[in-house]
């Protein structure tokens, strides 16, 4: 149902300034004020409480919220610290209004709060939906059913574009197939979702064995799984590698879900994981025009132990600065946990065709290639990289007319 077709059906009286769906939710049954705050319930039995100053602050009125930016004006440094009690009411059409009274430099005030919107907030616990963790982790099986969106579909529908964001959330990767081969797609299928993020290496770049190479990626060398740009301290997010020709001998792809190798990692063998998690090194890329520089651990955690952020890319590691008597036990580790981000068990590969374009997760799942030979003909990619709060705010914005 269409974000219309909800509020007609829900008459809401309350307009809350959101674009995302809220009316339509159960309705209030009881409100009353005691203590400095509403205590609310529904017809579905929820219960919560809502402190004065939350709610005041939360006001949706055109002078707290402004109209066209739906961004805050209300100032809670403008009023006092301690609220009056408003009086309080039920709608008939079962918002929540409060009339607020006279204080210090105010006259009485209305507050009205449309029913589904407080039951959306009545949890404030509840994540964002989409930072529930939806990860699947998988392996080279992945093969007997990845995640595939037609090219059109995913250009042209919001079902294949809702197909495809969901399996980056899901596997950390997406293959889109039926492309054209026409040089700068990679950049019209990044505009479909938001802004293509530039680097050093430009808006777009252009993945081919060339003359004076400033990346491995530029020669025809074999890529170990790695992710890019480990050497910046915000690494892109997601990367996209759009395939224009690929008829070399040789060169064939690998993805590898990184997460779920280091988790395997931490159970086999958990000084590796300690190591990895715990020494920082340094990541370097230099050419004539840049020289970009950042120190971090292999495996990035949260304060869980989780990984959540690897930086494994062998080119790109900068000297080994770190105490004598650490260098072994750090390079026993890297070559355990490279050893398995190399185990065919967990590798998937494949042949990218013309036309085919894979997008992954930077910071999760690893890529490579094999060598290839350019004397046997031509292989060409073209790249580019995207920010996660763009594929999270196009997930949002098609949620809206999902709900
Ligand atoms: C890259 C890369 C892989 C390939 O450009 O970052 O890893 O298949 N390329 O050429
Ligand atoms: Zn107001
Ligand atoms: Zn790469």
């Amino acid at each position: 149902m269409t974000a219309e077709a909800l509020a007609a059906e829900y008459t809401t009286t309350a307009d809350m300034g959101e674009l995302a769906p809220y009316a339509g939710g159960p309705d209030l049954t009881d409100a009353a004020s005691h203590n400095g705050s509403v205590q609310l319930t529904w017809e579905d039995g929820t219960q919560a409480d809502f402190p004065l100053m939350w709610l005041r602050d939360h006001c949706a009125c055109t002078q707290c919220r402004h109209p066209q930016t739906r961004e805050r004006l209300v100032r809670i440094i403008d009023l006092p610290e301690t609220l009056p009690e408003p009086a309080v009411t039920l709608t008939e059409s079962g918002a929540l209004h409060l009339e607020w009274p006279a204080m210090e430099g105010f006259g009485v005030h209305e507050s009205l709060f449309d029913a589904g919107w407080l039951h959306q907030r009545a949890d404030a616990s509840r994540a964002d939906p989409l930072d529930v963790d939806r990860k699947t982790p998988w392996t080279s099986a992945i093969a007997d059913a990845l995640p595939v969106v037609d090219h059109h579909a995913f250009m042209n529908t919001e079902a294949g574009l809702s197909d495809w964001l969901q399996a980056l959330d899901r596997y950390g990767f997406a293959v889109l197939r039926n492309g054209p081969t026409e040089p700068g797609e990679v950049i019209r299928v990044a505009e479909r979702v938001g802004w293509p993020r530039e680097t050093n290496f430009g808006r777009h770049f252009d993945v081919v064995s060339m003359p004076d190479p400033n990346n491995a990626a530029y020669t025809a060398v074999a890529l170990e799984p790695h992710v890019d740009l480990p050497n910046w301290q915000r690494p892109p997010d997601f990367q996209m590698l759009y395939c224009l020709a690929n008829e070399s001998e040789g060169g064939e792809s690998t993805l590898t879900d990184g997460m779920a190798v280091a988790r395997a990692l931490r159970d086999r063998d958990p000084e590796a994981y300690r190591v990895l998690t715990e020494t920082e090194i340094d990541f370097r890329f230099q050419d004539e025009s840049s020289d970009i520089h950042y120190r971090a651990p292999v495996i990035g955690c949260d304060d869980y132990g989780n990984p959540t952020v690897l930086r494994f890319n062998n080119w790109i590691r900068d000297t080994l600065r770190l105490p004598a008597a650490e260098v072994d036990a750090f390079y026993r580790a890297y070559r355990r946990f490279w050893q398995m981000l190399r185990d065919p068990a967990w590798t998937l590969r494949f042949m990218l065709r013309p036309g085919e374009m894979i997008a992954f997760d930077n910071l999760r799942v690893l890529h490579g290639r094999d060598a290839f030979d350019p004397n046997t003909g031509h292989r060409h990619l073209q790249g580019t990289y995207l920010d996660r709060d763009l594929i999270r705010s196009r997930q949002r914005v098609l949620e809206r007319s999902r709900a």
